[in-house]
């Protein structure tokens, strides 16, 4: 495994990923996606972990795509070397992800953040998506994902002006889900991961699958989808387990199945 993403393995269902090119604000290099990449197949294969926490060391969560290394990249290179089909994977990720975002959370690294389930943010996070600044526009969800999370006239700023979102601003308007003290960053994002991967697998796997569905679906499909997937949930044996130990007023003991 590349020294650019580490895993650490915190038990009960855990596990965070940190990206660790620091020296350069964690831009996201083709390497350094490899790794990220290679390190998710892992834990995606990794029955013991139920949800992961995605970091990154130093002063920044990622300050977006290597800027360096595209300066001189053709379109038809900016097209290859697999970039499409990482940031697939990571959309297609099949356990719940946490940012875990401090510092710069810039373009491609505020595309990360926001391909995640839950962002929880520093008081020093700053979110951007600065590509018009290069003469380029955001391309792995800077303007989708954006506008459905925040708004049209806020992701206009940040797109066409580049404005940078505090983290308190991030907050008012929906990017991320709470705002700690930087030393409070990782426990926090760890403690949230910990209470999912506590929780009925297949329960948390059928609800995630229908909040991203809300993202891509006209609402009456949705809701269609949300109830086929409640009646799948009910069949498993958690279900049964989950209302029994309710009205037995014991605690569930959660199979998996
Ligand atoms: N790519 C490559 N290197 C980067 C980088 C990036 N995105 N961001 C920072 N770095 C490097 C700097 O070049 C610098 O390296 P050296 O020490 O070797 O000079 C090091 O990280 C530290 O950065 P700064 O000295 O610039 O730190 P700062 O605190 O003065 O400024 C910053 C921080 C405002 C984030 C500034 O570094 C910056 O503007 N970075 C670029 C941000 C950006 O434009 N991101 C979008 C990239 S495009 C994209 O992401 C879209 C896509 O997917 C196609």
């Amino acid at each position: 495994m590349s020294d650019l993403v580490g895993i650490e393995r915190h038990g009960a269902g855990v596990a965070l990923v940190e990206l660790n090119r620091p020296e350069a604000l964690n831009a996201l290099s083709d390497e350094l996606m490899e790794a990220l990449d290679a390190a998710l197949v892992t834990l995606e294969g990794d029955e013991s972990v139920r949800c992961v926490v995605l970091a990154g060391a130093g002063r920044a969560f990622a300050a977006g795509a290597d800027v360096a290394a595209m300066a001189d990249a053709t379109a038809v290179e900016m097209l290859g070397a697999g970039r499409i089909e990482r940031w697939e994977r990571i959309r297609r990720f099949r356990k719940p992800l946490v940012a875990a975002v401090h510092g710069y959370c810039l373009g491609g690294g505020c595309e990360l953040a926001m391909s995640c389930d839950i962002v929880v943010a520093a008081s020093d996070a700053q979110f951007g998506q600065p590509e018009t600044n290069l003469g380029i526009i955001p391309g792995a969800g800077g303007t989708q994902r954006t506008a459905r999370a925040i708004g049209k006239s806020l992701t206009m700023e940040m797109v066409l002006a580049g404005r940078f979102l505090r983290a308190d601003e991030a907050l008012a308007s929906g990017l991320c889900s709470r705002v700690v003290e930087p030393e409070a960053l990782r426990p926090e994002a760890l403690a949230v991961a910990i209470r999912i991967a506590s929780r009925p697998p297949v329960a948390v796997r059928l609800a995630r699958e229908a909040v991203l569905q809300a993202f891509e679906m006209p609402l009456a499909a949705g809701l269609e989808h949300e109830r086929k997937l409640l009646y799948l949930a009910f069949a498993s044996e958690d279900a049964r387990e989950g209302m029994r130990a309710f009205v037995e007023k014991r605690r569930p003991d959660w199979k998996g199945r």
